[in-house]
């Protein structure tokens, strides 16, 4: 089967990525493009082989070139995804999506009539963690879910400009995605809510008054979920998490990176001396281990789930005991892959335009609720 020849544009947070293409059996020709050619010529150094693009423009026009994943700036990303479906190329895209509803509507759009692929590489929903929970939940082990919880705290003082005073729901995407994924089921209608002060300077850029801002989710199948996203002047160590609340067992992510997530499991009714159920059925939480899913990926890039220089061939677990934040949770192998083989299989990546689109939009929608003191706002249909 042919090789898919991609580039890689932007080269901050996209430098993780240039390995695994590089070593990817699937990759044929791999070239990278920053518009800080300095940046370009030192990731290039550390690849073998690795093509140097010194505009976008001369990616867009190389007929050789089948895929483009940008890591640009927010700002960049639907212009840039437009331009790269409408060159013919299939477009994977770091998120978010876009930063606003006209964009997702108008990327959708191009996928439709380029035929094109379009990949979110969402990490949130690619972790060690997110694999763990969706094994248990197609076993039936969370019994029912009964509510879904995400939370992302980052803070984002000193970053580039476009960061600042950025509407915290507009890169929702962290706690929306997994909710979503494991509800099964697209969100219809968000009620948010913006929280705390946030010092003058920084609301000038996005008419954004709020650090921290906080959403309910109604999904199409009747499910809710609530997320929670802090952006700046907020103290609290830098998490992305989910929690699943199950009618037999619910998953915890941990409060702090270094701990282990917690599973709480409902037992059997403890009995009195005269055999009648006692009030409250007991509850046991322990801490576990998600453990590494790297056999779903080719043996030659198995090794960035973790920090490679961590990765012990012999011991793929033992790494991700000694490393367990390797790669936001040892997610970027997975995403790579999962573009890589969707373009080569001729199939839509797992998280695609729809519902991709449908979890930026609740972002989107939730930060437009807030600004209206919390008035319930109707969350695009995607098709999903
Ligand atoms: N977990 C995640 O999914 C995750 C984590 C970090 C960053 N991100 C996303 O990745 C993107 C990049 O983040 P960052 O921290 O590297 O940002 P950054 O602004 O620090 O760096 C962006 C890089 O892109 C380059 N660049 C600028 N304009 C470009 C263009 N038009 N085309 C290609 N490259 C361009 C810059 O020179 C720079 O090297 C952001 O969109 C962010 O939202 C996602």
């Amino acid at each position: 089967m042919k090789r898919l020849n991609v580039v890689l544009a932007g080269l901050g947070f996209g430098a993780a990525f240039a390995p695994i293409y590089a070593r990817h059996p699937d990759v044929g020709a791999f070239g990278i493009y920053d518009p800080d050619i300095d940046l370009a010529k030192a990731a290039a150094a550390r690849l073998q082989g690795a093509k140097i693009y010194e505009n976008f423009t001369g990616v867009l026009n190389d007929p050789s070139v089948d895929a483009v994943h940008l890591v640009s700036p927010i700002p960049r990303h639907a212009e840039q995804t437009q331009a790269v479906l409408g060159a013919g190329k299939h477009c994977a895209c770091t998120v978010p999506m876009a930063m606003n509803l006209e964009d997702l509507k108008a990327i959708c759009a191009a996928v439709k009539k380029t035929g094109k692929s379009y990949c979110v590489m969402e990490t949130a929903v690619y972790t060690t963690h997110f694999f763990k929970v969706k094994e248990m939940l197609h076993r039936g082990e969370f019994g029912r879910i009964q509510f879904l919880r995400g939370a992302h705290y980052q803070d984002m003082e000193f970053w580039p400009d476009y960061w600042r005073g950025l509407p915290p729901m507009w890169y929702g995407t962290h706690p929306i995605a997994p909710l979503v994924m494991l509800a099964g089921s697209p969100v219809v209608r968000v009620r948010g809510l913006g929280s705390g002060t946030m010092r003058e300077e920084l609301r000038g850029q996005y008419g954004n008054p709020f650090p921290v801002e906080t959403a309910q989710l109604e999904f199409a199948n009747g499910l809710t979920g609530e997320v929670t996203r802090s952006l700046f002047e907020t103290a609290h160590d830098y998490t992305e998490q989910f929690t699943l609340y199950g009618s037999k067992k619910t998953f915890e992510w941990q409060q702090v990176e270094t701990e282990l997530p917690v599973l709480h499991t409902l037992e059997a009714p403890r009995r009195d001396e005269g055999g009648r159920p006692m009030r409250g059925l007991p509850v046991t939480a322990e801490r576990v281990q998600t453990g590494n899913y790297h056999t779903l990926l080719p043996e030659a890039v198995r090794r960035f789930t973790v920090k490679t220089e961590d990765y012990d061939e012999t011991n793929p677990q033992l790494s991700l005991e000694k490393d367990a934040s390797g790669g936001h949770g040892g997610s970027h192998p997975h995403m790579v892959h999962e573009f890589v083989r969707s373009v080569l299989e001729n199939r839509a990546p797992w998280i695609n335009e729809r519902n991709g689109a449908n979890i930026a939009a609740a972002g989107i929608a939730a930060h437009d609720s807030a600004m209206k003191d919390g008035a319930v706002a109707d969350v695009p249909d995607f098709a999903f």
